[in-house]
């Protein structure tokens, strides 16, 4: 049996715009700036023997479950892990989670991301970088970043073409995240999105002058104006950036200082403190 755990960091867009749908092909074009954040799941892995399973429990479990084992991410990467490299056959994954499910902060895809490094710090062929990635690519938009070794990535195409040389350090590192009692499906967003184009025309999102943006945010904020109620109440308590997190339903707040541990809202939200990333957590061989 080999065992490895890893700490499986969520993301967010410091900038994330929208084109159209690639022809076809079900996804849109997008240029992003992905960032890893501290708040992470973790996940250990063991390979060896034949069975395979995924157990999830942790602060951030929905009542509901998180569906069928077959179809969770993190189950998925490592079914596909095993196809490519000819191993492990047995496999059993134990995800704490931390991250809100349907946040926008990429939960699914960091498991996904963090049992593919798990699996390669351990294989005894591990796959080349560029093997490991075309495997992240098959399973979401947001996998290949979250399989990698960066910090941050510039992403473009449907989110999986990744430049590592362009560096945007924002200068105020801690963050406030707010879930508000309600999650959003990415697919239903993109929908949105398009049917509000349809109906409005390409509007830009972006002032002039304005260096962050999400060109989810004004669509998702007309059908839940808690959002951008959040968003306000994150700038009066002294936010330098308050943007929508990816898809939503959280809103992220970059502050200079210490977070406020209240926003005084009148409706359901969880504050959860966190920090830009400095490092990206390495995977510990456990056996
Ligand atoms: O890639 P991921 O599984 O995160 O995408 C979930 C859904 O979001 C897709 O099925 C698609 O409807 C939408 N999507 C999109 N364009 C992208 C990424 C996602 O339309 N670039």
């Amino acid at each position: 049996m080999r065992v490895a755990r890893v700490q499986a960091q969520a993301k967010i867009n410091l900038m994330l715009q929208i084109f159209p749908m690639l022809d076809g092909r079900g996804y849109h074009q997008l240029k992003t700036v992905f960032h890893r954040i501290d708040l992470a799941d973790e996940i250990v892995v063991r390979a060896g023997g034949s069975a395979r399973s995924l157990e999830c429990t942790g602060p951030e479990m929905p009542a509901s479950g998180l569906g069928k084992t077959e179809d969770n991410l993190a189950f998925r990467a490592a079914a596909e892990f095993s196809r490519r490299a000819g191993w492990p056959q047995g496999f059993s994954i134990e995800v704490t989670k931390h991250i809100p499910v349907g946040g926008g902060l990429g939960g699914g895809s960091a498991d996904a991301g963090g049992v593919l490094r798990a699996l390669n710090a351990i294989a005894p062929n591990p796959l080349a970088a560029a093997e490991l990635l075309s495997v992240a690519s098959g399973l979401g938009s947001d996998v290949p970043f979250l399989t990698g070794e960066s910090l941050q990535a510039v992403g473009s195409g449907r989110g999986t073409q990744l430049n590592h040389d362009v560096a945007v350090i924002p200068p105020n590192r801690e963050m406030l995240i707010v879930k508000p009692a309600f999650s959003i499906g990415t697919a239903d967003a993109y929908r949105w999105l398009d049917e509000h184009r349809e109906r409005h025309g390409w509007v830009p999102d972006m002032p002039p002058g304005t260096e962050s943006f999400n060109d989810f945010q004004p669509v998702i904020e007309q059908r839940f104006p808690q959002i951008k109620t959040i968003r306000e109440r994150l700038l009066a308590r002294g936010a330098r950036l308050a943007l929508l997190a990816g898809s939503g339903s959280c809103v992220f707040g970059l502050f200079r200082d210490t977070p406020p541990t209240s926003l005084d809202l009148d409706f359901d939200a969880r504050l959860i403190p966190t920090r830009l990333s400095s490092k990206v957590v390495q995977v510990e061989v456990l056996e």
